[in-house]
């Protein structure tokens, strides 16, 4: 396994749409193993496959705390059929984002479906923090950041910061 580097803004390629996942092969299992690895290493409960420069519906998710041990998700193509009425609100991070949190007030409980690591179809009914982390990296899959939930005012000031930051690198 290898450690991917994370993409961060303002980087254009975060807003790109990612496109639906054809066949599950050996070569796609490795870009899961990478970013669940890559994930961990950050460390994060959450990784698009665009945040590493690949526009494809994946994303590897892990919300177990260390003492009940990895329990990661491999999701391709995850689609969130339905959504609960109430809402959670959670002081949320983005790999892609470091060092902003924003917090953000979105159903509480989710159905998502998805095709896994063998290409089997699942369907999983998640809430707590592994719906919010779905609702999450299913918005990275379609461009969307969390920096979008902040007025235009803020959301201005933190791509301010990050690209002058990107110039002193
Ligand atoms: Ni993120």
């Amino acid at each position: 396994m290898s450690k991917l580097e994370i993409i961060t803004v303002p980087d254009p390629i975060l807003r790109e749409i990612s496109a639906p996942i054809e066949t599950i092969d050996d070569d796609l299992r490795r870009l899961m193993d990478d970013m669940l690895e890559s994930m961990y290493d950050a460390p994060g409960v959450g990784l698009a496959a665009i945040q590493v420069g690949v526009p494809k519906r994946l994303l590897v998710l892990d919300v177990a705390d260390d003492e009940e041990g990895p329990n990661p998700y491999f999701m391709v193509n995850p689609e969130i059929v339905s959504l609960g009425d109430e809402t959670r609100v959670h002081e949320e991070g983005c790999l892609s984002i470091p060092g902003v949190q924003v917090e953000i007030e979105r159903p509480g409980d989710v159905v998502v479906r998805y095709v896994d690591r063998n290409g089997d179809q699942q369907e999983l009914a998640a809430n707590g923090l592994l719906a919010t982390a779905v609702q999450h990296e299913v918005d990275h899959l379609d461009g969307k950041l969390i920096i979008d939930f902040m007025s235009r005012l803020k959301r201005d000031m933190v791509i301010r910061k990050f690209k002058k930051q990107a110039r002193a690198d």
